[in-house]
């Protein structure tokens, strides 16, 4: 099968209640060879994984996670949203999260979300993660920068929203392992550009089927999805049609 990483974003996140170890192994179930999550700290310091700015979605609860302790945090249930059999799992700490899944072979990509974390993120990644299978990701630059100050061993991908020359630019610059761009808006002519200059390239924001199926096109190097098992089918059928079409040649 082709060489790409399926991540389950937020664990397989259609199906499961995102950022949470349902969703984490319903994604190892589904073959997924990756795990995007999202890194945030309590009141206390705790990393934990959350993707939200507030507990509203998830929980019925107008609170952020920095305005909870830790022990606060453990007692509120981000399941039952999804369904009732989720009922009682809780937000995960970054920790309890590598000890599960990190140096078994998956890839994973972890989204600083909260910028000032960075330190506390590189001294898990240093203990946890193998550094060939492990990206530190985010939207904020500044965390980008100063996770590589902190640890410029450990690789690192921009979550961008849009292309542009001086973003290029400041990726070599700050010598930047991964691209990540909106899958939507991603083009042929711009894979190319950050191609040559010798970056990795993986979309977010893949939000159907279609979607996923242009980035298998354009030749990405992985994506993050809410449906693995739908990825892993598609690649495949890939697979299957290369065979037989290489079956009717021979
Ligand atoms: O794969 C990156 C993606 O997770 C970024 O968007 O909003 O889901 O964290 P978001
Ligand atoms: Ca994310």
């Amino acid at each position: 099968m082709r060489d790409l990483i399926n991540y389950a974003h937020r664990g397989a996140s259609a199906y499961a209640p995102e950022n949470t170890f349902a969703a984490f192994y319903l994604g190892r179930q589904m073959n997924a060879n990756g795990i995007e999550t999202d890194i945030q700290a309590t009141k206390d310091g705790v990393l934990v994984l959350f993707h939200d700015d507030t507990l509203q979605r998830v929980a019925g609860l107008d609170v952020t996670i920095q305005d909870l302790t830790f022990e606060e945090l453990c007692r509120i249930d981000v399941g039952s949203h999804k369904g009732p059999q989720y009922t009682g799992e809780h937000v995960p700490t970054l920790e309890e999260f590598l000890h599960h899944f990190a140096g078994k072979g998956l890839h994973l990509a972890l989204e600083i979300k909260q910028a000032g974390i960075e330190k506390e993120i590189a001294e898990a990644v240093r203990h946890w993660c193998d550094p060939d299978r492990t990206i530190v990701t985010s939207f904020i630059w500044e965390s980008l920068t100063a996770m590589r100050r902190i640890a410029p061993e450990i690789r690192t991908g921009y979550l961008s929203l849009h292309e542009d020359e001086e973003v290029l630019q400041n990726m070599k610059k700050e010598g930047i392992y991964q691209y990540c761009p909106l899958a939507s808006a991603w083009t042929k002519e711009w894979d190319q550009v950050f191609r040559k200059e010798g970056f990795s390239i993986r979309a977010w924001g893949v939000q159907n089927e279609e979607l996923m199926m242009k980035m298998l096109d354009l030749g990405v190097d992985g994506m993050t999805v809410n449906f693995p098992d739908k990825l892993n089918e598609a690649l495949q059928r890939m697979e299957e049609e290369s065979s037989a079409s290489a079956d009717s040649i021979s």
